[in-house]
């Protein structure tokens, strides 16, 4: 089955977006919906880093996506895709992850430090499933990109670097040795001095950590028992050099309940002083289940949840780089998924502390398709940049009413909400994000601030008449966003949302 085809018949695993069979269109006659924004009422700050990014060293994300190298015709900065770097500094990328997904529990940090040419070459962990005439890079990292050079890609964005540990086959040892190369003093320690040779005098401050990836498969096959017992011996007096060190725990399998219980119960079996060591559980999968779970032994709900994997994934066949393992066209349908998702990130501030979209470029729901000097932003990455002022802002409650959609689901009849959105505060700036998923229906809408009067408007949406449509090398502008003032009357709005768009709305308050 075609790759389109296959998303029309909605077989894509996280999507509920194919309402393939929905009503005929409707030309926008009256306001149908309402969207009423109670600005007391705060649901807590948004914290950036739900905008986050994730970075694998699979196919083509790391070589060919990020580094291109110093000698490279391409366009970069110390051998990073300069394009790359102009956008994400646009999106203000908060964090980005490295350097695994399950390629993290294979790889040896001290292969891709000190001089360039006198690194090893490994097999990657993703070589067995990359097609003859991959790149050689793709099958064999040649660790010319390794921790000093994503420390600096992030610092040349303005991001956090998050670092995950390799917990299936490396020691204990090893991740304190990774975090004194990254944080000890200038001159302290040998490792410091070899950072220093490589011209980084200054500690990289490293924060986020994760402990392995996906332990319950491809980073050790544990189970959550032995995992807690790893997890423990990983971060007991790991050095913090002043620096705040936030540990996050691989997280199950899911909807595997027992892992996040086995797991939480585990640590507590020496008591509640290392559950304090948790700064947040990773979610690969996104359901309340385990926020509740997580309740029992923490009410207090300290441990966050970590989303550090999100977005959908599809059969292989449509990446546009012959050998870019994983990698998929996102379409208008990925944008209005990825703000359905990130809308959900902002109305649950007190619970999500963290989320990295996968992955950056090159594969899966990437925000940009790069190949040699080819470069484009995807709708999602529009979707990314039209997101980016909720970040710091007080989530505020909003309602949404909209006639239902009713569609056939696998012959049988489903129904799914017909506008979402979020919003949050800024000073005298309210940002609101609105989703109306629908393929064919517009939803026109009255926004009402409670207690407030609208000012002015500036609105910016994502849409296009075929949900299937994407940006490409040659057609970079297929999907993108539009930005207008818009009419404000009275002090209120009403705004029309066209049929699968996602839609941004800063308004200025009287
Ligand atoms: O993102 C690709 C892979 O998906 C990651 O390596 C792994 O963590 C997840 O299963």
């Amino acid at each position: 089955m075609r790759r389109r085809e296959f998303l029309y018949n909605g077989l894509a695993g996280a999507c509920t977006l194919a309402f393939a069979k929905c009503s005929a269109p409707k030309a926008i006659s009256s306001v149908d919906s309402r969207i009423e924004i109670l600005i007391g009422e705060s649901l807590g700050t948004i914290s950036p880093d739900i905008y986050g990014h994730f970075t694998e060293n699979l196919g083509g994300v790391v070589y060919d996506g990020i580094w291109v190298g110093e000698n490279s015709k391409v366009p970069n900065i110390n051998g990073i895709r300069m394009k790359l770097i102009e956008e994400m500094r646009k999106i203000k990328a908060p964090v980005v992850r490295y350097p695994g997904g399950c390629f993290a529990d294979s790889y040896d940090w001290r292969d891709g430090i000190g001089p360039a040419d006198k690194r090893p070459r490994r097999t990657n962990f993703w070589s067995d499933g990359e097609e003859s005439g991959a790149p050689t890079s793709h099958k064999y990292d040649p660790n010319q990109f390794g921790t000093n050079e994503f420390v600096h890609f992030c610092k040349l964005i303005g991001a956090q670097p998050y670092l995950a540990a390799n917990v299936r086959s490396l020691s204990a040892g090893e991740f304190y040795r990774w975090v004194e190369y990254c944080n000890s003093p200038a001159g302290a320690t040998t490792l410091a001095d070899m950072r220093a040779a490589a011209g980084y005098v200054e500690p990289f401050n490293v924060r986020f950590w994760g402990v392995g990836n996906e332990s319950w498969g491809c980073g050790g096959d544990f189970t959550p028992q032995e995992y807690a017992i790893e997890f423990r011996r990983f971060t007991t007096w790991v050095p913090h050099y002043g620096q705040r060190l936030s540990f996050v725990a691989s997280g199950p399998n899911v909807d595997d309940w027992n892992w996040t219980r086995g797991f939480l119960e585990e640590i507590l079996r020496k008591g509640r002083s290392p559950l304090r060591s948790i700064y947040g559980i990773a979610l690969h999968h996104y359901v309340n289940g385990h926020w509740h779970i997580m309740g029992e032994v923490d009410p207090s709900h300290a441990v966050k949840l970590i989303v550090d994997e999100w977005g959908p994934w599809y059969r292989p066949g449509s990446e546009v780089t012959r050998g870019d393992q994983l990698e998929q066209v996102p379409t208008l349908r990925d944008a209005v998924f990825s703000g359905m998702t990130l809308d959900i990130f902002n109305r649950h501030p007190e619970k999500v502390a963290m989320a990295n979209c996968a992955q950056l470029i090159n594969c899966l729901n990437s925000l940009y398709l790069a190949h040699e000097d080819r470069f484009c932003v995807t709708p999602v990455g529009h979707v990314f940049a039209m997101y980016a002022p909720h970040q710091g802002g007080q989530a505020v409650r909003t309602m949404f009413s909209a006639p239902t959609i009713s569609y056939d689901r696998d012959g049988k009849s489903a129904a799914f909400w017909g506008l979402q959105g979020s919003a949050s505060l800024h000073d005298k700036d309210l940002v609101l994000t609105v989703v109306n998923p629908a393929i064919r229906d517009p939803r026109e809408a009255e926004i009402v601030i409670r207690d407030a009067r609208i000012k002015a408007v500036v609105g910016t949406t994502l849409t296009h008449p075929d949900i299937h449509a994407h940006n490409t090398f040659e057609q970079k502008e297929e999907v993108s966003p539009q930005t207008k003032a818009l009419p404000v009357s009275s002090g209120t709005l009403t705004h029309a949302f066209p049929p699968a768009s996602v839609s941004s709305l800063v308004l200025t308050l009287a």
